[in-house]
This record gives structure tokens, sequence and C-alpha cells, in this order.
């Protein structure tokens, strides 16, 4: 067995959670390997709706380890709120089993202070983050100077250094005219967090290496998706992350000759959540309809998103940035209903055409790409109870076959539902 890699293919929010959860059953580790609590990803399971941000989406699975690794930024708040959420339902996420990378990063109030500061100084030009805080981490991380989380081991002199970081923010926020941060509160909640966390620390890479060598199957949990990757996405409209299946090498400290499989998500449309050119956009009833259908409504932020057709270029640069070796396709359900589907094939620009999306040059450039469109019929049955492909009425199967054959990917899921068992594998 080795490290299987499940990520999103298009703007985050794919189902990235419901898939997890799907192959959690033979893994030994689920584990996350970026981003921050900007990630939202749903389980509906066993009864329960979950909204995970930081506990990797196999939590229901009580036989295996769930951990937070390297390339995340945490918030310790919210990992504590979450664990208290579901020690409440039964899940076990006590320290044999959630396990935190001592070489995580660790995202201060401040750091959210700052990405507020930072979009409202931008105005129009905002990217829309999630204000979690997650790009000035990053940003920090890169600068050398962040906290991580195996400085929690003591509490005691970690609580000293985040009163060095908050003053040194507060002079960052000074010049944005926010109030500054009480430092010395800031230092002891923060100690707390510690006290509270410290059990849960691990060399990540020696866990997951421990696993592969055992010949266990390790599963790698990505967040946001493709082109909101801080090198491959929509630059600058992106996180600032690594969200493809390369990350969670990096993530999570790895080889990447133990991924054996590559599992891209994609929903049977397009959303977005916050600002950036998004060229299939539906900004009509059509569109409008798909949000409230497909409730697309922020798991982390509740902000409306934006809905739009399937993009098979996207989905075409997802395979070759990944390697995806699968499909896992989403939301189909959502569809059923609308009389004609569109869904984009290639890119025009000045008459020419290309198959591939044109995203290496930026979010600017790419506005003066027009994507052309394939038409479809749809179909009418509600086909949440399908089990088996060759139940799909004949066009949604037509569906399916369009995205395998466009993106050169098979499809091994197919979600018609929000529930774990909603689903033709
Ligand atoms: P993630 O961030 O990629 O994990 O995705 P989110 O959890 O943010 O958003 C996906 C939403 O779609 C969640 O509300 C899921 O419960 C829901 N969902 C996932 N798969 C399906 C599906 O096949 N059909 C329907 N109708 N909903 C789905
Ligand atoms: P999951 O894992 C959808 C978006 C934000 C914003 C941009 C940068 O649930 O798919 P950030 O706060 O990361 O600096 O914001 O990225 N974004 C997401 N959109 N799903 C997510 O995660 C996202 N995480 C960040 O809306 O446009
Ligand atoms: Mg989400």
């Amino acid at each position: 067995m080795a490290a299987t890699v499940v990520v999103g293919t298009q703007w985050g929010d794919e189902g990235k959670g419901r898939v997890v959860d799907g192959l959690a059953g033979s893994a030994s580790i689920v584990a996350r390997f970026n981003g921050g609590d900007n990630a939202g990803h749903t389980v509906v399971a066993e009864g329960y709706t979950l909204q995970l941000h930081l506990v990797p989406s196999g939590v229901l699975y009580s036989h295996l380890k769930l951990l937070i690794g390297a390339g995340v930024v945490l918030n310790p708040e919210r990992l504590i709120s979450e664990m208290d959420q579901l020690n409440a339902i039964g899940a076990d996420v006590g320290p044999s089993r959630l396990k935190i990378s001592a070489a995580a990063h660790i995202i201060l109030p401040t750091h959210r202070a700052l990405d507020g500061a930072r979009e409202a100084s931008l105005g129009e030009e905002a990217i829309g983050t999630t204000k979690r805080g997650i790009g000035p981490t990053y940003a920090d991380k890169a600068k050398r100077v962040n906290l991580r989380a195996g400085e929690m081991s003591d509490p005691v002199e970690f609580a000293s250094r985040v009163t060095e970081r908050v003053a040194d923010h507060n002079r960052r926020l000074a010049q944005f005219d926010v109030q500054p941060l009480s430092v010395d509160e800031t230092a002891r909640t923060y100690r707390r967090y510690a006290e509270r966390l410290a059990p849960h620390l691990v060399d990540g890479s020696a866990l997951i290496g421990e696993a592969l060598e055992a010949g266990a199957s390790v599963l790698c949990e990505g967040a946001q998706g493709l082109l909101l990757d801080l090198d491959h996405g929509t630059y600058p409209f992106v996180t600032s992350s690594s969200t493809i299946a390369g990350g969670a090498t990096t993530g999570l400290g790895f080889g990447p000759k133990q991924i054996s499989r590559v599992v891209g998500v994609v929903k049977a449309y397009t959303t977005r959540v916050g600002q950036g050119p998004f060229p299939t956009e539906l900004l009509d009833e059509t569109g409008d309809r798909i949000r409230e259908v497909g409730n697309e409504f922020g798991t982390t932020t509740g902000r409306p998103r934006r809905c739009g057709w399937l993009d098979l270029p996207i989905v075409r640069y997802a395979a070759r940035v990944n390697g995806l070796d699968e499909l896992a396709l989403t939301k189909l359900d959502v569809l059923s209903g609308l009389e004609n589907l569109k869904v984009a094939v290639a890119y025009a620009r000045d008459g020419a055409q290309v198959d591939h999306f044109p995203a290496e040059f930026g979010a600017e450039s790419l506005a003066h790409w027009e994507p052309v469109y394939e038409d479809l019929p749809g179909w009418e049955a509600d086909i949440s109870d399908v089990r088996r492909r060759a139940d799909l009425p004949k066009a949604a199967r037509d569906y399916v076959a369009l995205v395998e054959g466009w993106s050169g990917v098979p499809i091994t899921f197919i979600g018609v539902g929000p529930r774990r068992e909603q689903a033709v594998v």
C-alpha cells in the first residue's frame, strides 16, 4: 500500500471532504497537507453533518489516525473548538489519535487582523480572502519568523514568543490604522492552547514514513483546489499554499514515488468564492438556480458562491498538473431538471482556439480569452437514488462520458447527493 492523494480540481468546495470520507475506510492515516481553517470540508454520514476546517475528513472511522501536517497553518482556537464539537458526538480526537506535526505553523489573531486590514485597504481590488489569517501566516513562514506548532511543547517559552510576534504585528497593524491587539492577553490565551495541544505533537514526516514502511495506506487530503494554488492558480486571486498533489509530499514530508493514486475531485459544474476570473460564470437565473439547488453557500464564511458551467480545459489542466489517475465527479444530481446544459471544451482569443486552460500568464491575461461551449441536453429525472452508472438517464451518462473523454481521466466515483451512500462507485 502507499499514499493516495485527493485534490480539488477547480476553485475549491468540489466535495473533497465527502470523497475523502468515502475512501477513508481502507486507510490507516488521513492527513491534511495544506491550508488552514480557510477550508471547510463537509461529511454527511452516520447521521451527522460535519463541517470540518482542520480535523481530517476521516474522523468518523475510529480505526485510523488523523494528522495535521507540516504544510498546514493552524488556528489553535478553531482546532480546539472543532475537537470539542467532535468529542461531544463521541468521535475520538484524543492525543493518541489526532496528531499535529511539530512543523505546522501557528496562526495568531494578529495574522487575522492583518488579513482583514490588507483586504480592506485593497477596496475593489481585494482578493476576497476568508480573513482567517492564511496569507499573513504563510508570509511569516516564508520570512522565517513564524511560530511553529512544536514550540507549544514548552507553553511558557511559547507564550513569550507569542508576545514578540504580536508586538511586531501590532506595529504593522498601526500602518493600516488598526488598533493593536492585547499582547498579554494573547500570550495568556496561547499558553492555554499550548497546554491543551502539546500532547498531540508529533514528527509528522516520521509518522507517515513509518506507516508507508509498514505497508499501510496513507490518505492525503488536499484543501482548496488547483486554481487557488499559489503557483499554478489564477494568481493573484489564489490562496497562499500548494493545493496540488505535489503539495502532499512537501506538506507531509515523504517522497513523490510513494504516491500510487491521485484522485481529482470535480464538481459537475463550477463554483468560486471570492474575487478573480471565472470565465464560465453564470450571472443569470441558471446560475441562481444552481446556487439554490446545490446549496452553494460557503462552508467557512457563508458567502454565496459564484456558479457557472463546467469548464473542461480546467479539468484537463488539473489532470496535467496533478497527474490524475481518477476523477470523482460530485453533485451531478444538482444539474437534474435543467433542460439544456453547456460545457466549456476550449478557449478562443482573436479567432484562435486552444484546448488548454490559459492560466500561466495570470488572472489579467485570462480576461482576454472566451470559453468555447458544447451544448448538451439535460435530464429531468431525480438521480439521487441511482447507485449504478447504467441506471443514470442517458443524457447524464453522456455528460459523464464527455467529461471522461475530454479530460482523458476515468471517473470512478459519481456523487448524486451529499450523504455517504449517495454515490455511484
Ligand atoms: P470541500 O471543501 O471540497 O470538501 O467541499 P464543501 O464541503 O465545501 O462543499 C461541498 C458541498 O456539497 C457540501 O455541502 C457537501 O455536503 C455537498 N455535496 C458533496 N457531494 C455532493 C453530491 O454529490 N451531491 C450533492 N447534492 N451535494 C454534495
Ligand atoms: P476548501 O478546502 C473555496 C478562497 C477564498 C479566496 C482565496 C484566498 O473548502 O475547498 P485565503 O483565505 O485562503 O487567503 O483566500 O481562496 N478559498 C477557498 N474557496 N474553498 C476553500 O477551501 C477555500 N479556501 C480559500 O475565498 O478567494
Ligand atoms: Mg469547502
